[in-house]
């Protein structure tokens, strides 16, 4: 993250009159290139679950015509754990959504490695690429 964008805050509030905080809302959200989804649990039936699919709701999709924007584009599931790995303790476990789940906007996705039972409920971020517009 690069935090070049600040020295502009002064110029802008010079020119403009445009209350610093204002501007930085702006950027905050013009930076935000993810969406929000949840953990809903593993691709399951009435007896066996399927860990290699996991089932993700999206933030504001709520039918199956607003989940085909989010086919394909990359998820990520951000987590801190205890141990360091190379100086962070935060990981990352990568995926992609893959196709709807039923008509109420949940999509299945698959991730490079399965999804742990502790990330259910947890919030992932969405992507917005690879774009297809
Ligand atoms: C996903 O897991 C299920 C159950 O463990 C297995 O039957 C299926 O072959 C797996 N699919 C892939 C693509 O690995």
């Amino acid at each position: 993250m690069s935090f070049w964008f600040l020295l502009l805050l002064p110029v802008l509030h010079c020119l403009s009159n445009i209350p610093p905080f204002q501007i930085l809302t702006w950027i905050f959200y013009a930076c935000r290139l993810y969406c929000k989804g949840r953990v809903l649990g593993h691709k399951r039936a009435k007896r066996n679950s399927r860990p290699n699919q996991s089932l993700l709701q999206i933030e504001g999709v709520t039918s199956k015509e607003d989940a085909q924007f989010y086919l394909g584009k990359r998820v990520a599931y951000v987590y801190k754990a205890k141990r360091e790995i190379q100086g962070s303790k935060i990981r990352v476990i990568w995926g992609r959504v893959a196709r709807p789940h039923g008509s109420s906007g949940v999509v299945k996705s698959k991730f490079r490695s399965n999804l742990p039972p502790h990330a259910f409920g947890a919030s992932v971020r969405v992507m917005l690429y690879p774009s297809n517009i």
